[in-house]
């Protein structure tokens, strides 16, 4: 990632994005452009940030370099929807223009109390006076917050933690904060790298969310990685699940296939205790392009999930956007919901059904070929197969042998090859495919692949080749310039 070492003030943001008006239109323009996905007007996106529901919209900020496609210093971008279809653009909400986050707005999250919006996230500041490690020097991540009743105009930004407020044996990589009241008390989670990188995610306690006490840390017993990134603690039903993006860990096969990971660990945690009990760690999603995802409550209880379609340092990148002036978009939001297995599965917001148009039915026995339009929703219900080969897209394909299912991007992929989990019986199959990403939903979300995809667009078809494959078909065709 490029750095734009300086600072940048509301004002100055306000003069450039004026000179952005034709790049602005370009991007518009470029076929590769979403449907229904939340992307960036210009420039780069990286994580989701601050979801919360403020009466009847939903905000989403995010991670936002507008100036450059290819990341550096970023603001907090801001979108607000009603209904997860329509999205409407915000003035950035938080810009890096203190002492104590003049290199980057970071992550952070939103925590609601009594009509006050609660914003901590993490000030980044990077020292360029000489050479530096970056891990255990040079670098300062603090804790601010500031807050707001409208998700609009926000509070002076109020220095909360310094590197000084973390354990000793931490490295100066501690970030992406989020809180969680138990028992009348306030609990902050933070991402950690140690000086031995170990990975954890460090719990402080709080009385009134301003002073803070470390507590303990959540990590594992052998080393998984050497920094977890974007914690959220998600409890469902009362089960307890730390999702974590934890880097610096190794491909075991198919598993642990990306740069870096997403996923949860089981948890057993009664706040204000000493210890835990923690469970080994699943993937979230199987794809090439899911990371630092955020998880909210909405008014209706639901836990929603809305990640981040990108990758950070991959290998594979986003050109055929870039050129364009633009990288990168946020996931569907999914509802989290636990399996009978306590699986921690996520299916596409109910809202979205919105989205569908021209429904066609089938029944089919072996081969199958319809064209559709490039966004579409494909729901399929299987009721017997050993293998099976289901091309969706052009050249992309879904196969399914000796209990592992691949997705397999031939050329399509900018650099993407395949990506696998093992499966022993699916049930069914939910695939959202938008202009250039697709969101496959295995079993009612038990598990997901999450990439971008980059075909020519021109020939337009889903089509199933199949061996004893059984079961019933639905397609949707998606029409929703956003
Ligand atoms: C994850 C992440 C966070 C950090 C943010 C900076 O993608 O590295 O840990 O706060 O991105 O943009």
């Amino acid at each position: 990632m490029k750095e734009e070492k300086k600072p940048m003030t509301k004002a100055e943001y306000q003069h450039r994005n004026q000179t952005f008006n034709e790049i602005r239109e370009n991007v518009r323009k470029d076929t590769y452009r979403l449907q229904y996905h939340l992307q960036p007007p210009i420039g780069w996106l990286n994580d989701p940030n601050g979801l919360c529901q403020i009466g009847d919209t939903y905000h989403i900020y995010f991670q936002y370099t507008p100036f450059n496609p290819e990341g550096g210093t970023g603001l907090w971008g801001h979108m607000t929807t009603k209904d997860f279809i329509h999205y409407d653009e915000q003035e950035p909400a938080i810009y890096p223009d203190s002492i104590w986050d003049a290199n980057g707005a970071y992550s952070g999250s939103a925590y609601e109390e009594e009509g006050n919006y609660y914003f901590f996230y993490t000030g980044n500041i990077k020292y360029t006076d000489k050479e530096y490690d970056y891990i255990s020097d040079g670098r300062e991540q603090n804790v601010i917050l500031i807050t707001t009743k409208d998700g609009f105009d926000f509070s002076e930004k109020k220095l909360i933690m310094t590197n000084e407020d973390f354990p000793k044996d931490m490295s100066k990589h501690v970030r992406d904060p989020q809180i969680i009241k138990r028992n009348g008390k306030y609990y902050m989670i933070l991402g950690a790298r140690d000086l031995k990188s170990k990975g954890s995610v460090l719990l402080f306690e709080s009385e009134n969310l301003i002073q803070w006490n470390y507590k303990l840390r959540f990590t594992t017993e052998e080393t998984f990685g050497y920094m977890w990134e974007c914690p959220n603690w998600v409890e469902i039903n009362g089960k307890q699940f730390l999702i974590a993006c934890p880097q610096g860990v190794k491909q075991e096969e198919i598993n642990f296939a990306n740069k870096y990971q997403c996923g949860y660990f089981p948890v057993e945690y009664e706040f204000g205790e000493e210890s835990y009990t923690i469970q080994p760690f699943k993937q979230l999603d199987r794809g090439f392009d899911f990371y630092a995802p955020q998880v909210f409550q909405d008014h209706q209880g639901r836990s929603i999930l809305i990640g981040w379609m990108g990758m950070p340092d991959s290998e594979y990148g986003n050109e055929p956007t870039v050129q364009k002036g633009w990288q990168h978009a946020l996931t569907v939001p999914r509802e989290l919901y636990v399996t009978e297995k306590g699986i921690l599965a996520q299916r596409p917001v109910k809202e979205l059904e919105k989205l569908r148009t021209k429904k066609k039915e089938f029944h089919f026995q072996d081969t199958f070929c319809e064209e559709v339009p490039v966004s579409f929703e494909l729901d399929i219900t299987l009721s017997e197969h050993k293998q099976f080969i289901l091309s969706i897209r052009e050249g992309v394909k879904l196969q399914y042998a000796q209990g592992i299912l691949t997705l397999d991007m031939d050329q399509y992929g900018n650099g993407r090859t395949t990506r696998g989990v093992k499966v022993d019986n699916i049930k069914n199959i939910k695939i959202l495919s938008d202009a250039s990403s697709l969101e496959i939903f295995i079993n009612d979300g038990e598990e997901v692949f999450t990439t971008r995809i980059y075909d020519s667009m021109s020939q337009l078809y889903c089509k199933i080749s199949a061996c004893s494959l059984k079961g019933k078909l639905e397609l949707f065709e998606i029409n929703n310039r956003i």
